[in-house]
């Protein structure tokens, strides 16, 4: 028998035991939107809403069918549109820039900080033009962006900041949780976040009454009144189990934060003396840990040596976006962003989840260390 064959494997991610530990309340949330047929929207959404609300501490917020659609609406509320222009970070799910794009305006993209992989406020300034709308920073892998000197660059200047939060559920910036520091955040409950719907989800959170009024008569086709269309609006509605799924698991979210961070010094405890570049949390932060991502300049080969033995990894992200064929047309080239570059070429996120145990915490650091010992 080989190694591999006695090892036990390592998922990367395992939303299964996540499942079994909540299973019958999660049953009965369905249950009870099959009960009501309220499919699309609903009162089960209708709560979810108010308790994430009140959980990130804003005064609205609303359900929408992906975190996609929650950047795309942020953009249309803030009037975002041809010709104008957005400072966003290059590092990032490629999500962040569609919104930009998607209402006609151009990413303007900035390196990131090289300790936190999110948008460096340094640069900030220099990029700022008259046809600069908003700034739209990334809490990235789960670590808040820097956000005060960004706020307090985007208030010299006039303008909105949005939170692209989609990967910070419950990540603390000064030990308060993000999505209320920008005129608008944007969250994503993709299955794998942090908080992950049964499906697709999303939600934008503001403080604005106004902005949410039209948020929602957005996401539905333009209209607060039925068959009345103020506007050309969406479909992107919350799907009513969607709603029931979230609010069950919105109850156990900071037990779970916890567990991921006791996950992820666990991973600093036993990677210390390994050459790999640990992820650090800054001052200011307490990451939400949605991803452990390491560096090393042989990420390639370590990745192949946890792959043999079965230990799930991931790149997040192997290309930034501004060398993405898609965006071939703003102009940019190898070199633009250093820093970007060199963290998409080390990025290696191991597997972290909320009940991942000690044996396989210490198999995944037992495996590394296997790759380093060899040479
Ligand atoms: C940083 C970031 N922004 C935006 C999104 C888009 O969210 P969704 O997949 O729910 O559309 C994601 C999720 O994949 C993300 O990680």
């Amino acid at each position: 028998m080989t190694t591999q064959e006695t090892t036990v494997p390592v998922p990367y991610l395992d939303l299964r035991a996540q499942m079994r530990g909540i299973r019958t309340e999660i049953d009965a949330a369905i249950a009870r939107t099959l009960d009501n047929c309220s499919f699309c929207l609903g009162p089960e959404v209708a709560q979810f809403e108010q308790d994430f609300a009140r959980f990130c501490g804003a005064a609205h917020c609303i359900g929408v069918n992906s975190g996609t659609s929650a950047l795309h609406l942020a953009m249309v509320l803030l009037n975002v549109g041809r010709g104008d222009e957005v400072i966003t970070t290059p590092m990032t799910f490629v999500a962040t820039s569609w919104a930009i794009s998607y209402v006609g305006a151009r990413p303007v993209y900035v390196d990131i900080d090289d300790a936190t992989f999110t948008l460096d406020p340094k640069r900030v300034r220099a990029a700022i033009t008259p046809r600069t709308k908003a700034v739209l920073p990334v809490h990235l892998y789960g670590h808040p962006a820097d956000l005060h000197p960004l706020l307090a660059i985007c208030q010299e200047h006039g303008l909105p900041l949005v939170e692209d939060a989609a990967q910070a559920h419950g990540a603390k910036y000064h030990d308060r949780v993000v999505g209320t520091f920008g005129a608008l955040s944007c969250f994503s409950f993709y299955p794998g976040k942090n908080l992950g719907a049964y499906g697709e989800g999303g939600a934008l959170l503001t403080h604005d009454a106004t902005m949410a009024a039209r948020a929602r008569a957005l996401r539905e086709h333009g209209s607060s009144r039925r068959y009345y269309h103020d506007e050309v609006g969406f479909n992107y509605r919350m799907e009513g189990i969607q709603g029931a799924v979230l609010g069950i698991k919105l109850k156990h979210l900071e037990k779970w934060t916890s567990q991921r961070r006791r996950v992820a010094h666990r991973y600093h405890e036993l990677l210390a003396d390994t050459p790999l570049q640990l992820p650090r949390e800054a001052d200011y932060a307490q990451s939400a840990y949605h991803l452990y991502v390491v560096r090393h300049r042989r990420r390639d080969e370590l990745k192949q040596h946890l792959e043999a033995n079965r230990v799930g990894c991931a790149l997040h992200y192997p290309l930034p976006l501004h060398l993405q064929k898609c965006y071939a047309s703003l102009g940019y080239k190898a070199g633009d962003f250093p820093y970007a570059e060199k963290a998409a070429r080390e990025c290696l996120s191991l597997p972290i989840y909320p009940e991942m145990t000690e044996a396989l915490i210490e198999r995944v650091a037992e495996v590394i260390k296997d790759f380093f010992k060899r040479g």
